[in-house]
């Protein structure tokens, strides 16, 4: 079902810029209308400013107008499952509380999240005025 992003998330992983952990991450963000972003995290000497892959894919998507996210696949140079961070998780959420969130240890090596599971009770802004 997730083939290509599965198989896009871990090509990703070179687009990752880690000199500082080198934890690589690559992520494909699958859209509703079956567009594909990947990316990759990208550190920063003043390690606060960090990005994760996950943002870093989400922001592409956001800035050309693909706001709804059925899935997204993360991939990593660890040789484990890697769940996403609060950070991303709460981002990713704002825009698809509803999509899946597919961590990749392999092609065949899967396992598939909802994202609503993973962040239960996620921040929201109430209107003001
Ligand atoms: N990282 C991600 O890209 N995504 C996550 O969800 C967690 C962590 C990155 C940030 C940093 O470059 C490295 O992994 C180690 O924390």
């Amino acid at each position: 079902m997730y083939e290509k992003i599965i198989d896009s998330s871990i090509k990703a992983i070179k687009q990752s810029h880690s000199p500082f952990s080198k934890f690589k991450v690559g992520v494909a963000l699958l859209t509703r209308d079956g567009k594909i972003y990947t990316g990759g995290n990208v550190e920063s000497s003043s390690f606060s400013l960090t990005v994760c892959a996950e943002r870093a894919a989400a922001v592409k998507a956001v800035n050309n107008k693909d706001m709804v996210f059925k899935a997204i696949a993360i991939a990593t140079n660890s040789d484990d499952f890697e769940f996403p961070c609060g950070a991303c998780r709460q981002f990713l959420s704002e825009f698809s509380d509803n999509m899946d969130i597919v961590l990749v240890k392999s092609r065949k090596e899967y396992r598939i999240f909802k994202l609503q599971n993973l962040l239960p009770h996620k921040f929201k802004l109430k209107k003001k005025g």
